[in-house]
């Protein structure tokens, strides 16, 4: 986890790195620092957001033009001043920024607490500057080489930034696992996690691989491998407009990215799904349509909210394509040697393509020999760069922590594979073909009137805000859309929340039901919709209040519940990109009512780059 910004170049580095903080804080907001170098080396470091840190450097010496910054997500050590980044090495000469772990940190540590090294903090990275301290002193050679030597010597995940006394015009940067995208300007050049710190000054970037060094002057950028050869640098040409990454008027990016996803969704479909024709073109798909449409078993690994969008991809996929898939934890799916096939594919699904138990899983799975697809948000990301073939779903960038409209992509994008597949495959007619590509061609529509008005759904989160735990309950292809929303609303409000299948209710939570728990039901109008009358009315037996997403016009469901949230009518597969709206609207509203900060949960980072 952890943001991180470096500058070097003609200008005041701290005003570049503390904007490119602010814009990386969704990575992490435990503490935040900064240190630049002009006669002395200077660190600033606080607990707390970036706000706080702003606070309290005013009136200090802030000058400098060359500097490192640092948002953390802590993983060793709590959020503290002390732990927090960057760290200076035992002489004072050497400066650190770190994201990731450290595994092996702890023998290290030893070893130099024998040598007499001291720490001030609990953290790993410590212990990774001095680690290359020690090695640098002992071997008599350059900042460079003690790099180098450490990183063959460390176990673990890392994208570290280091500047040191001795050499006040240059950056050295390594990484594995971690992302770091360099910005190339004019006698000036930016590091950062992503790219959102950088596109206001450059849109010619590098993004770093793993088990690359590289050297950054202001006018000068050497990359190398651990084995010190150069490599040549790939530039690419950033593909992103700032106001994408702004607030737009919204007073959070949760609720702008709600609202973006009658746009988003229609990016996505854009220049893909053809209903005149009856086409749906993804070049990802087509070039590889042998190997998905005859693999004998689909394996997708996924996160959070983007394993949620896998479970739904399950159900369509074994529905329209008829070929069995299972839908794996990523971080589980890594440590229990999971039987791969030859033929068999995996889809990777991920907002960030930098989530790093979805990354280990797919190296191993790779190395294994499966073929890898990769559905993901950010474009050039690790994930998207280690998949074989993929379909990027072409959100945006996505700031909330809380993912929404990147969750509508990733359904989008796996509905129209899944429909691609069964019609290569044969699996589905072309009569339900055209009838689901015209009406995940109407989504758009669809979500924009939902948006429209969100008064009602303001009025239900009021109304339930103080509640202690909430049941979201849904079937089919409802049923990932209770538990994204029961997700959505740990997250932003704090509220305990389970989802389930809504008839596995009966078999042991229906025990937690009397007048004061909110029941969440997913019931719009599908083929279990008789049934979920039927679980509707089992709570109302027990005086539980129920709050349902129901389809425009249904009467039924209406007359039973507490409080609705009406979506329009849509195919029972499309229909989750309906029905987790006013889901997604419901926790903001909640987290909003509560006073918190919805854009930044307690807790929480946007991209999880630790195991
Ligand atoms: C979503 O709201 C979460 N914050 C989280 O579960 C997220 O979906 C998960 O960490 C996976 O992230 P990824 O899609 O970037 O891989
Ligand atoms: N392991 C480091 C720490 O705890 C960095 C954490 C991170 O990358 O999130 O400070």
């Amino acid at each position: 986890m952890c943001g991180i910004v470096g500058y070097t170049g003609y200008r005041e580095a701290y005003p570049v790195i503390i904007k490119g903080l602010k814009r990386l804080e969704y990575r992490g907001y435990d503490s935040s620092g900064v240190a630049l170098l002009n006669t002395g080396l200077k660190v600033y470091k606080k607990k707390g957001k970036v706000a706080e840190l702003e606070e309290d450097v005013i009136g200090k010496d802030l000058h400098g033009h060359i500097g490192i910054g640092h948002t953390r997500w802590a993983t060793h050590g709590e959020p503290s001043d002390r732990n927090a980044h960057p760290h200076l090495s035992n002489s004072g000469n050497l400066a650190m920024i770190h994201n990731g772990i450290i595994e092996n940190y702890v023998p290290i540590k030893n070893d130099l607490l024998k040598k007499g090294y001291s720490f001030k903090s609990d953290t790993d990275t410590e212990v990774l500057l001095n680690f290359i301290e020690d090695i640098q002193q002992n071997n008599n050679c350059g900042l460079e080489e003690a790099l180098r030597i450490a990183l063959k010597r460390i176990v673990g995940a890392y994208c570290i930034l280091l500047i040191s006394k001795d050499d006040p015009e240059t950056i050295i940067a390594a990484r594995k696992g971690s992302p770091l995208v360099i910005g190339i300007g004019k006698g000036e050049h930016f590091l950062a996690s992503d790219a959102s710190p950088i596109i206001e000054y450059t849109k010619e970037v590098v993004y770093v691989n793993d088990y690359e060094i590289a050297i950054i002057r202001p006018d000068e950028l050497i990359l190398k491998n651990l084995g010190n050869e150069k490599q040549t640098p790939f530039i690419q040409k950033l593909d992103l407009e700032l106001a994408a990454i702004e607030k737009g008027g919204y007073s959070h990016f949760m609720l702008k990215e709600i609202h973006e996803q009658s746009e988003t969704i229609h990016d996505c479909l854009r220049g893909r799904l053809l209903p005149e024709v009856g086409k749906i073109m993804m070049g990802g798909i087509e070039n590889h349509i042998d190997a998905l449409k005859n693999a004998p078993r689909i394996l997708i690994v996924a996160c959070g909210t983007s394993w949620h969008a896998g479970l739904l991809a399950e159900y369509m996929i074994e529905e329209l394509c008829r070929i069995p898939v299972e839908v794996e934890y990523a971080s589980e799916f890594r440590y229990r040697n999971p039987v791969i096939h030859k033929g068999d594919v995996i889809i990777a699904i991920s907002q960030s393509g930098e989530t790093a138990d979805t990354l280990v899983a797919l190296e191993s799975a790779k190395e294994k020999g499966a073929f890898i697809f990769g559905v993901v948000n950010v474009v050039g990301s690790s994930i998207a760069r280690l998949s074989h073939a993929g379909a990027y779903t072409h959100a945006g960038p996505e700031i909330g922590v809380a993912s929404t409209k990147a969750f509508t992509g990733q359904i989008t994008v796996l509905t129209m594979m899944a429909l691609k597949i069964g019609f290569a495959k044969g699996t589905i007619t072309n009569e339900r073909y055209l009838q689901l590509m015209n009406d995940l061609n109407a989504v758009p529509e669809k979500v924009a009137v939902i948006l429209k008005n969100t008064s009602n759904i303001e009025r239900i989160a009021e109304k339930y805000k103080d509640a202690h735990d909430f049941l979201f309950l849904g079937r089919g292809y409802n049923f990932p859309i209770a538990l994204e929303g029961a997700l959505k609303l740990k997250e932003i409000s704090y509220i305990h929340a389970e989802g389930y299948p809504a008839a596995e209710m009966k078999h042991g939570p229906i025990a937690l039901v009397d007048e004061n728990l909110p029941v969440v039901f997913v019931a719009t109008k599908d083929s279990y919709y008789e049934k979920i009358v039927s679980n509707v009315q089992e709570i109302k037996a027990r005086k539980g209040k129920v709050i349902a997403v129901a389809t425009e016009n249904d009467t039924v469901i209406p007359s039973m519940a507490d409080d609705v949230m009406f979506v329009p009518d849509a195919d029972e597969i499309i229909a989750p990109l309906l029905s987790v709206i006013p889901l997604q609207l419901l926790s903001y509203f909640v987290g909003i009512a509560k006073g918190y900060d919805v854009d930044k949960p307690r807790n929480l980072a946007k991209s999880v780059t630790v195991e």
